[in-house]
């Protein structure tokens, strides 16, 4: 169990993630104020923790403090505990890493986000293909140490026999490097993006295409959303570093480690409760008002080039374009959260997605009626309540791990929304026999799906959202982190 105290403090279950359960701003009188972190990630994870005192053993997230006021509140808590500092983290117990900024940035945006995000989802275009030159092997050496202080973090706080989950693809090097120092423990390492194929994932320098893959075959079990994702990550071991693969098992360098697949599902019950609270259904009222009667196709995303948002647009304004019979009697609701707006892509991108809408007001927009209506917020609650209000809901991504929003909007539903369904995103692998699948760069066949879905009957409807809510309750965040635990402790 775990031992009170900072710097003896030792946990039977860690957790370690680029982004934590907190995240801290500063307020109008300096002080800081503690928030909610935001993402996939956490929003998976944040329930687990409540409950992991039950499950046997104080639980400890280690994460890395992510701005100048995270930086602040980690130095101001003994030995980075932030939960012992007296600020509210939800019940966790948190760690946060101090690093270096430009280590950070380097680790952060250099080599995960810009690099291997983009190599995971298959992002690169011929104007963002990467040069892996001299200052690319400084981001390395960079992503190199803030990996090995995770390990030295996990190593000093993890009880004999402990069980570590590392998170994604900002870790990929943790389990080989805290399995040198500490063999004692369980690792399992847990992709929530998806892998590319051995094709493109070699596009990165041999030398790191190959510590990646070794890095997170010091794992015990490595974890992923999705089939075609386990498969990709088999295919990248066997040509890149020469391992043998039979089914899921997978052999180098003398240890062999299985892929399993956890595809996270949602709290339907948590998630519906949440809902029906004053502040969502505040919102509902807001937002049904602003559509005035129109019918609601509804996206929500972070502004993310992945989530492929502008194609989205465009195939609305192709539905407009080709069906004038719904001028005037739909509205889509895009809600986007700012995200990742330290790197110059995304920032165009977003610039982008407020382009095209813009547009789209300007050809169809009247007095009387909001074609379309953009929303870059960090507003959870709406979000909800613009979920439960659609009639369409839209999740068009180029590639995504999972997409929880899908299963987050069939779960709270209240209109028996359409779900329109990209093939590439890994829910598809779940949800396909009642969504509307399409091609995510096939502006058209998405325009055409938009119109199927709004005038489907009724009563289609209704079956295919109730079958869908039932997928997406499918494996819950506490069932998802307790069967991973359950395999690398057995
Ligand atoms: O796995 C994807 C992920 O890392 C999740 O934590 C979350 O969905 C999203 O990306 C958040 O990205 P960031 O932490 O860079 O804002």
């Amino acid at each position: 169990a775990a031992q009170a105290g900072a710097g003896s403090f030792q946990a039977d279950l860690l957790v370690a993630s680029n982004r934590g359960p907190v995240s801290f701003a500063v307020g109008d009188d300096g002080l800081l104020i503690p928030r909610r972190g935001g993402g996939g990630l956490v929003s998976g994870l944040a329930q687990v923790v409540q409950d992991a005192p039950e499950d046997g053993g104080e639980l400890l997230w280690v994460c890395t403090a992510l701005s100048e006021a995270d930086r602040r509140a980690a130095r101001s808590a003994p030995g980075g505990r932030i939960d012992q500092a007296g600020y509210d983290t939800g019940g966790a117990s948190v760690r946060m890493l101090d690093l270096d900024r430009v280590l950070f940035d380097r680790a952060y945006n250099a080599v995960a986000n810009r690099t291997l995000w983009f190599v995971l989802h298959l992002l690169h275009s011929p104007s963002t293909e990467p040069s892996f030159g001299a200052s690319f092997r400084q981001d390395w050496a960079a992503y190199e140490d803030y990996n090995a202080a995770f390990a030295e973090a996990l190593a000093e706080q993890a009880a004999p026999g402990a069980c570590v989950l590392v998170q994604d693809y900002h870790l990929t090097l943790v389990p080989a490097l805290l399995r040198a120092i500490r063999p004692d423990v369980r690792i399992a390492h847990f992709s929530h993006t998806p892998w590319s194929p051995p094709q493109y994932f070699r596009m990165l320098p041999d030398s790191v295409a190959a510590a990646i893959l070794r890095g997170m075959l010091g794992a015990d079990r490595l974890g992923f959303l999705a089939p075609a994702w386990a498969e990709a990550f088999r295919e990248c071991c066997a040509e890149i570093l020469g391992a043998t693969v039979e089914g899921d098992a997978i052999s180098a360098g003398g240890r062999t480690v299985r892929t399993s697949l956890y595809p996270l599902g949602v709290d339907a019950a948590e998630l519906r409760d949440r809902a029906t609270r004053p502040d969502v259904q505040e919102r509902v009222a807001e937002l049904r008002e602003l559509a005035g009667g129109c019918r609601l196709v509804v996206r929500v995303d972070r502004t993310e080039l992945s989530k492929n948002i502008v194609r989205g647009l465009d195939a609305y304004r192709e539905l407009l374009r080709a069906h004038p019979e719904w001028h005037g009697r739909v509205m889509h609701l895009v809600c986007a959260y700012p995200s990742r707006h330290d790197l110059p892509e995304y920032r165009e991108y977003t610039a982008a997605v407020q382009r095209i809408a813009a547009e789209i007001e300007a050809e169809f927009g009247t007095e009387s009626w909001l074609p379309v209506h953009l929303e870059i917020s960090d507003d959870f609650p709406r979000s909800l309540a613009a979920m439960s209000l659609a009639d369409v809901l839209v999740v068009n991504p180029i590639r995504d791990g999972m997409n929880l929003v899908a299963k987050e909007g069939m779960v709270v539903s209240t209109e028996n929304a359409v779900l329109i369904l990209s093939r590439e995103a890994g829910a598809c692998s779940q949800m396909s026999a009642d969504a509307l699948v399409v091609n995510p760069f096939d502006v058209t066949a998405t325009a055409e799906a938009m119109h199927t879905a709004l005038t489907m009957d009724p009563a289609q409807r209704c079956a295919r959202t109730g079958r869908l809510a039932a997928i997406a309750a499918q494996l819950p965040p506490r069932a998802w982190f307790r069967a991973q635990l359950d395999e690398i402790a057995g």
